[in-house]
């Protein structure tokens, strides 16, 4: 048996990763308005990761015994003025990701709960990569962004990203 506070935070973050599929979703829907197909991609394949993220704590809590409930997901409520926009706060949003897997970790931590501890290593290995990538994203959009030609070299390495599932098996 898990122990009730580390599953019901899992619980919880299965909402928080769908939460942020649905931002990610909504970056790309203004990339895509924008012209900017690159970055739409970019950001449409992160939603799917969320999604991943998500599909793998539900896995987890299920081969765990633990019957999963489902919350209603919050709306994406940011406004962009510019470009720069939702590279900012995903970058934000990250790190705000990052704490949110961190205390999971210290509430199995303090139970000795070391199932979950391992399970949660490759989130917080995840989370390192999910941070690094936001920084990139806005330094190359300070370096390159505000050329017309260095914006659409920035849109085509963002064209070229392409989905593979992850790494955690279950
Ligand atoms: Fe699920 Fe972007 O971390």
């Amino acid at each position: 048996m898990l122990d009730a506070k580390v599953s019901k935070l899992i619980n919880e973050q299965i909402n928080k990763e769908l939460y942020s599929a649905y931002l990610y979703l909504d970056f790309s829907i203004y990339y895509e308005e924008q012209g900017l197909d690159g970055f739409a991609n970019w950001y449409m394949i992160q939603a799917q990761e969320e999604r991943d993220h998500a599909m793998l704590m539900l896995k987890y809590l299920q081969n765990n015994g633990v019957r999963a409930t489902l919350d209603a997901i919050a709306k994406p409520d940011k406004e962009f003025s510019c470009l720069m926009d939702p590279l900012k706060f995903g970058f934000e949003h990250e790190q705000y990701v990052t704490s949110l897997i961190n205390d999971i970790y210290a509430a199995a931590y303090d139970v000795k709960d070391f199932r979950s501890m391992q399970f949660l290593d490759w989130f917080v290995k995840e989370q390192c990569e999910e941070e690094k990538n936001a920084d990139d994203m806005i330094k190359k959009m300070e370096l390159f962004g505000n050329d017309s030609k260095g914006l659409y070299s920035l849109d085509a390495e963002y064209a070229a990203r392409v989905y593979t599932a992850p790494s955690l098996v279950l």
